[in-house]
């Protein structure tokens, strides 16, 4: 457990995370896809860990988070939620799984809660999935937003740069976030927008927004862990510090795993039976 960390809190709750909105108290949070990496950060004392569906990029090798399915979510969010005992656990719906209607939405966020163990849903999008997020939240799932940067919709952007530069989109963007705390989302993730907008938008809801590129006046923050492990090592965005170089450390040590085989050096005299 680190220093920054609030000592009496055994369980993090979305009680919880509107309490630290209301102090001032910063949200930590990180994605997770499988059991002995959430291991270590649950440990470590992260707020919230997100089975995000980059877990498409990042754990499958897929350009997009399109291709990531359902029971492949639940997958890794069970393998999360089997590691954790402090951290609150949200798991992306991925996309085709709620955007068709309200029903299928919940269908979704039911299958996730109930085969995963999780504690809360993420979804992409403002007022076109305004439906599906009052129903899910009517079946007492709680839903985390995701606004600016959507991957989800990636074709449609065409690109990955900032978003809601220009005033109209900076104005969806804000009613967006409005009428998700309106519907009663818990937190609103927003992705790669200017710093200006994300603090107005943070100024003007009461719940948690939690920022990624989108600069220090927001209420927390989260990054891919592989990007801030060192792990990858193309992805470069501006808006990322690497906390390790985990990529050159595994590199390294396989080279020697190798070298130790190759040469007979491993395994020796006392690392047999
Ligand atoms: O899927 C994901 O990792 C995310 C974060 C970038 C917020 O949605």
């Amino acid at each position: 457990m680190s220093q920054h960390q609030s000592p009496d809190i055994k369980r993090i709750t979305t009680h919880q995370l509107q309490a630290m909105k209301q102090r001032g108290e910063k949200i930590s949070m990180l994605t997770a896809y499988d059991f002995s990496m959430a291991r270590i950060i649950d440990g470590a004392g992260i707020d919230v860990l997100l089975v995000g569906d980059s877990a498409s990029n990042v754990m499958a090798g897929h350009e997009t988070t399109l291709p990531i399915t359902l029971d492949q979510m639940i997958y890794h969010a069970s393998s999360v939620v089997r590691a954790v005992s402090r951290a609150f656990v949200v798991v992306d719906i991925p996309f085709g799984y709620y955007q068709g209607n309200s029903s299928e939405a919940l269908r979704s966020a039911i299958r996730i809660m109930k085969e995963s163990g999780a504690h809360a849903v993420k979804v992409e999008g403002g007022a076109e999935i305004k439906e599906s997020v009052i129903r899910i939240l009517s079946a007492g799932v709680p839903v985390m937003g995701h606004l600016g940067l959507t991957p989800q919709s990636i074709f449609k952007f065409g690109t990955y740069t900032v978003r809601a530069k220009e005033e109209e989109e900076a104005e969806k963007l804000l009613a967006d976030a409005k009428l998700l705390e309106e519907c009663g989302c818990f937190a609103i993730v927003l992705e790669k927008i200017p710093a200006k907008l994300a603090k107005k938008v943070a100024e003007s809801v009461t719940i948690p927004i939690i920022g990624i590129g989108a600069g220090g006046d927001v209420d927390g923050q989260v990054l891919v862990m592989q990007d801030m492990l060192g792990i990858t090592k193309e992805f470069k965005p501006r808006f990322l510090r690497r906390y390790a170089d985990l990529n050159a450390i595994i590199n390294d040590a396989v080279e020697n795993y190798i070298k130790d085989v190759k040469s007979s050096d491993f395994p020796n005299n006392k690392e047999q039976y």
